[in-house]
């Protein structure tokens, strides 16, 4: 190994493994809630559930639960010194009087084993006098129940193109939510030390959030509350905002007892109590010239938020500004409108509205194809972005170029026109059976909309035998955060990964970060890493020794500070929330995916036979690392768009598919037969560490190919030019619905 000023040791852009890789697959890696085992005198915290949507909570006495052997504590609102919520819009009663959802926790009850508390919590006794409940979308926009802002994205003029369109359309798309599903469920264990300085391990994605919450629920300062996240076992934005709360029950009790303690959701109450993906209505209209080219979208875009704010703004505002995805529209005006329902409180989920504004867009066109007469995949082609264009908030679209250049690349290496002919004449050897293929982009603007997230801290310790410690702002979930950050900084420093280690994230090391989110982590702490480390090269320069640990040494005993804190943040963005308008992301991710099922006339099931997909992550800072990404983004937004299907009791909103018996996830025998995934050659990206881009979140859009597949396989079982509309998700039972209404279309054409 050299030093700096010799051969550099660059490790960015290896196809490393994840950093540890081998302790998931041992079952070695520590998750917060396995601290359990090595922390003495825990207290396990339950939830005393409400088993209504919608009730006022008229007499709460958790005297019974006291003479249960084991519980030690009952927390209840009149615990609290502080604030009494468990967000941070102040919409969120940590212990609340009217509760909002079905299965919302109302108090908590503590005791020596999680089985004392569960006993104790059926103990207490609680009435409730039920209030009408708000269930479904349709029922909320019927009866005008809304929440936070209406905002509007617009250019040009609308109507008048409309009026001036060769082609009118209008429809409804409706699209159902998501549950993360993450393999580990919220889970927090706090301790109090003898100074009273609280100390909280949380599966958080936003560890300062956490901390500011706990601390306004305490009723304390945020130095007097660390928040720590070792690792999560899958977060996917559902650990974004919705552990606070969770961290400060545990925090509470640990305050109040003196006791470490424990809340840990089982599957069931994870599922029952914490957000998912907003399912959205979306009803538009759209215009095109004669050539199908898009003149006009005029939609209205309402989500259903659930009880609570959380994160719905800002997830409609990414939802508004994706609505164009990939495409040129000229003139738009989308409308934005946050439901509210007594539902759990729906939060980011990968993609972050993204995916649903998106949606949109890509059922327009399905939908619109058979209707102007064009093959949907030339009209995709046709309308998809040129340089120089902007988009509808007025961002001009750099490198636009690279859409078809992914969509190009995966034609031809997919062999998709010779596929399409094999599939039309397998098609009429078939009357049982149909094969469809579909071709879909993606463009997906990276940064975070609210523009002061867009910066991250990193602490680098360089010690005296030059090994390294790094710490920066975000946290794992699995996606490889930490294997890019060693290799930056290994890279930085020109060390081999092994002189490097990273220690968890926590707030005490680097303050005030961001959450991980908005697939911008490499982006942000890489930056903040980088900026570490060329401050501690600065101080090198000019100290003498032929190897780097000689070069550390030296400059040690010449009082050179060996540590830094590096800081980044992204410059040029800018966004107006009133005009929802501005320069609101750094860049855009692209990307394109060509995919064929096989669906069967009888039942509606389908196989995925094939799915190529080019994605640009810019220059690769791990390839391997976005290999998976890619994979199983495009694998968890299959599972949004065809099995996973929520369903809420309309009556008593009680969640009806609350575990993995009732709710169908993606495994691998949903896996495509075969799926090849390519890089997009050339892709440096100015500006961003090492010419990277983000990865996390776009390839989840790539599985519109999917469902635009199975519309393409519907409409070949009726005549040329059927219209399909496809229920999302698009489950084998909707796939025969809409295979159904193709077929009867085409028995009315009959002579
Ligand atoms: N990958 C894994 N394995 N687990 C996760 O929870 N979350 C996704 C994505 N990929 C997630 C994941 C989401 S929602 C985001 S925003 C990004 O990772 C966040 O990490 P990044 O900013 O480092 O890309
Ligand atoms: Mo991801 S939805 O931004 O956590």
């Amino acid at each position: 190994m050299t030093g700096p000023s010799s051969t550099r040791v660059r490790t960015v852009g290896l196809p490393l493994q994840h950093e540890s890789a081998d302790l998931h697959v041992t079952g070695a890696a520590l998750y917060t809630d396995d601290l359990v085992q090595r922390t003495p005198h825990v207290l396990h915290a339950h939830p005393v559930q409400a088993p209504h949507a919608h009730a006022r909570v008229a007499r709460l006495d958790p005297t019974p639960a006291y003479d249960v052997p084991g519980v030690v504590r009952v927390l209840t609102a009149a615990d609290v010194p502080g604030l009494n919520d468990g967000g941070v819009r102040n919409d969120e009663p940590l212990f609340p009087d009217e509760v909002m959802y079905h299965g919302q926790a109302v108090c908590w009850v503590l005791g020596e084993t999680l089985e004392a508390a569960r006993r104790g919590a059926a103990a207490v006794a609680v009435d409730y006098d039920e209030l009408p409940a708000i269930v479904t979308i349709g029922d909320a926009i019927a009866a005008d129940s809304f929440q936070g802002g209406q905002p509007t994205v617009a250019r040009g003029d609308v109507e008048a193109a409309l009026a001036g369109a060769a082609h009118v359309f209008s429809g409804v798309t409706e699209m159902a939510g998501q549950e993360h599903f993450y393999l580990e469920t919220h889970a927090s264990l706090a301790l109090v030390d003898e100074a009273g300085q609280v100390f909280v391990q949380s599966s958080t994605q936003h560890p300062t959030e956490t901390q500011e919450v706990v601390a306004h629920v305490l009723g304390r300062h945020s130095h007097d509350v660390t928040v720590q996240c070792l690792r999560m076992g899958g977060a996917f934005g559902g650990k974004e905002m919705q552990p606070h709360g969770y961290a400060a029950v545990a925090a509470l009790g640990a305050t109040l007892t003196r006791r470490p303690v424990r809340v840990r959701l089982t599957r069931a109450q994870d599922m029952a109590m914490t957000g998912k993906r907003h399912g959205f209505h979306a009803e538009w209209r759209v215009g095109f010239d004669e050539d199908g080219c898009l003149q006009a979208v005029d939609a209205t875009l309402t989500s259903d938020g659930g009880w609570s704010l959380d994160l719905s703004e800002p997830v409609l505002a990414r939802a508004l500004c994706h609505v164009d995805n990939a495409y040129w529209i000229p003139h738009v005006r989308l409308h934005g409108r946050v439901a509210q329902t007594h539902k759990t409180s729906q939060t980011a989920f990968r993609g972050f509205g993204g995916p649903q504004g998106m949606l949109v867009i890509e059922d327009v066109l399905g939908r619109c194809a058979p209707l102007l007469g064009v093959d949907p995949m030339e009209l995709r082609r046709r309308n998809l972005y040129a340089e120089g264009q902007s988009t509808p908030y007025g961002q001009p679209v750099r490198h636009a170029e690279r859409a078809g250049l992914a969509w190009d690349q995966v034609v031809a290496e997919g062999r998709v026109r010779d596929r399409l002919a094999e599939i039309e004449a397998f098609n009429a050897a078939h009357p049982h059976t149909k094969r469809g293929l579909a071709v879909t982009p993606v463009k997906f603007g990276i940064a975070f909309n609210f523009t002061a997230f867009n910066q991250a801290g990193a602490l680098v310790h360089v010690y005296k035998d030059g090994s390294v410690l790094i710490n920066h702002g975000g946290t794992e979930m699995g996606q490889g955060l930490h294997t890019k950050m060693i290799q930056v900084a290994a890279t930085a420093l020109g060390v081999p990964l092994d002189r490097v280690r990273l220690a968890p994230t926590r707030t005490d090391k680097v303050p005030n970060t961001s959450a991980t989110a908005a697939s911008s982590s490499s982006d942000l702490n890489g930056g903040a890493i980088q900026d570490a480390c060329d401050q501690i090269l600065a101080r090198l320069e000019g100290v003498p020794g032929d190897t780097w640990e000689e070069r550390v040494r030296a400059a040690y005993f010449q009082r050179v500070q060996l540590w830094a804190a590096g800081f980044y943040r992204t410059e040029g963005l800018h966004w107006d929330p009133a005009t929802m308008s501005g320069h609101p992301f750094k860049y855009f991710a692209y990307g394109a995916a060509a995919a064929e099922v096989e669906v069967d006339g009888f039942t509606g099931a389908y196989t995925t036979r094939r799915v190529d997909i080019v994605h640009d992550v810019g220059d690769s800072l791990s390839p391997l690392v976005d290999l998976g990404q890619i994979e199983g983004g495009f694998v968890q937004g299959a599972g949004w768009l065809t099995l996973e299907d929520l369903r809420w009791d309309d009556q008593d909103g009680r969640l009806l598919t609350g575990s993995a018996s009732t709710y169908k996830l993606p495994s691998l025998s949903e896996m495509p037969l075969d799926l090849r995934v390519t890089l997009l050659p050339h892709a440096h990206e100015d500006g961003v560490v090492h010419g990277s881009k983000a990865v996390g979140e776009p390839p989840l859009m790539l599985a519109f190919s999917v469902r635009e597949a199975l519309r393409q396989a519907a409409a070949a079982f009726g005549p040329p030019g059927t219209s399909v509309e496809l229920a999302s998700p698009a489950t084998p039972e909707a796939v025969y619905w809409a295979l159904e209404r193709a077929r009867s279309a085409a028995q009315v054409t009959v002579p």
